[in-house]
């Protein structure tokens, strides 16, 4: 079994995960979401978009077209969260920190616990990236307040998120898109039953290494690099892409989460330390099941090889926003490109590329041919549709 181990950082009381050895741990379809540049068809300043009250917010609409600078041609973006919490229906409590409120707009998470001014930031750049994570944004508790109160839908929970804004004594809290799924552990350590179906699909393992690719740019070791957080990763039981969404996103210096983690050993070896101590993790999940390496590996590279064809969209992003966590973020951006912009790299990148695509193209041929034999299973999927469907 695996040790259970505190996360070491103060300040955040981050799950508790798993780890086999954390003594070195210091410490994708282009959705443009260029919605600090547009909103309600005005120009926005990041400051604006990051702090809003009730002079500031207006209804938005849910949708409208906006034009992608980089990409030449129109492109449309949807927003998922509308913060204005008109027509209460009901709230819920997850956590002490977190609560769901339902509203006319959707559902939204109100989050108290966490750097939040950064995870927003976080959460923004993984979205203007093309990955599933919640919108998001900072929300001022004296206008949070002035939508709860006599609308706390009858419950408990609405009591005690009001009594939590009133108590809180911050002056913003994290106000986030609620996104439609289940998280992959309701404990941080142990998968639902549903998640222990798929752990040992070889889509779950590429799309994990992917994941650790994109944390190591956020330096965000809450999810996969320094242990497991099922309580990060979000089963959205989407078609388009993977189906796993990013939530509880943070933002620190990856110096030393790149140190740990050793990348270019990855990068160089399926069987590096880190993914053996991956595999090592899940498999005690799964009591010895397979956990597929070559997978991960691909997952790991491919995803490494999206966030250099990326960057020139999170430095728009960066651009357009202020503040420490941005600077952060650009060292971090700065640091990981300089570890992986070499030779090794991209010959792992162009055969990772190509064993993908012979993988899909089997895995099509194996589908059809097992449709052809058992008609029966036309239109059936696999948790990882785009393998299977
Ligand atoms: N945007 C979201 N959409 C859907 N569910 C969410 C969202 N954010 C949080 N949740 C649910 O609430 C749970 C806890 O949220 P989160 O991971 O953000 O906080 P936490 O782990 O308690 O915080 P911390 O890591 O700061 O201690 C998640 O596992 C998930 O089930
Ligand atoms: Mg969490």
């Amino acid at each position: 079994m695996y040790e259970q181990v505190e996360k070491p950082k103060e300040n955040k009381s981050r799950a508790v995960v798993h780890s086999v050895n954390k003594d070195n741990l210091r410490e994708f379809h282009v959705l443009v979401d260029n919605r600090q540049k547009v909103t309600n068809g005005m120009p926005e300043t990041e400051k604006n978009s990051k702090r809003i009250g009730p002079d500031t917010i207006t209804q938005r609409r849910k949708s409208f077209r906006v034009s992608s600078n980089e990409l030449g041609r129109d492109t449309v973006i949807q927003r998922n969260l509308d913060e204005n919490l008109v027509n209460i229906t009901n709230i819920t409590k997850k956590t002490d920190d977190v609560y769901f409120v339902s509203h006319q707009g959707g559902e939204v998470v109100i989050k108290f616990k966490g750097d939040l001014g950064k995870d927003t930031v976080a959460d923004g750049a993984l979205k203007f990236m093309g990955h599933k994570a919640p919108e998001s944004k900072l929300v001022s508790v004296h206008y949070l307040l002035q939508k709860i109160i006599g609308k706390e839908a009858g419950s408990a929970a609405g009591i005690e998120l009001k009594k939590k804004l009133e108590d809180t004594g911050l002056l913003d809290v994290l106000v986030a898109e609620k996104i439609p799924g289940v998280a992959l552990g309701d404990d941080a350590t142990i998968p639902t039953d549903k998640t222990k179906t798929f752990l040992n699909e070889p889509e779950f393992a590429f799309d994990l290494g992917n994941i650790a690719a994109i944390d190591l740019l956020l330096g965000h070791e809450d999810r996969i690099l320094a242990g497991l957080n099922f309580g990060n990763i979000m089963d959205t039981g989407n078609n388009s892409g993977s189906k796993l969404a990013l939530i509880d996103n943070q933002i620190e210096n990856n110096r030393g989460v790149i140190d740990f983690v050793d990348v270019m050993d990855v990068i160089k070896n399926k069987e590096s330390k880190y993914a053996l101590r991956t595999k090592n993790m899940m498999e005690g999940l799964l009591d010895g099941e397979g956990f597929n390496l070559v997978s991960f590996h691909q997952g790991f590279v491919l995803g490494l090889g999206k966030f250099l064809e990326m960057k020139t969209k999170l430095e728009e992003y960066i651009k357009e926003k202020s503040g420490g966590s941005i600077e952060t973020l650009k060292e971090n951006s700065d640091l990981l490109t300089a570890t992986i912009d070499n030779d090794e790299f991209y010959k792992a990148l162009g055969s990772a590329r190509q064993n993908r695509a012979t993988m899909m193209f089997d895995a099509q041929t194996k589908k059809k041919s097992l449709q052809e034999k058992q008609p029966e299973n036309k239109g059936k999927k696999s948790f990882f549709s785009s393998l299977f469907s």
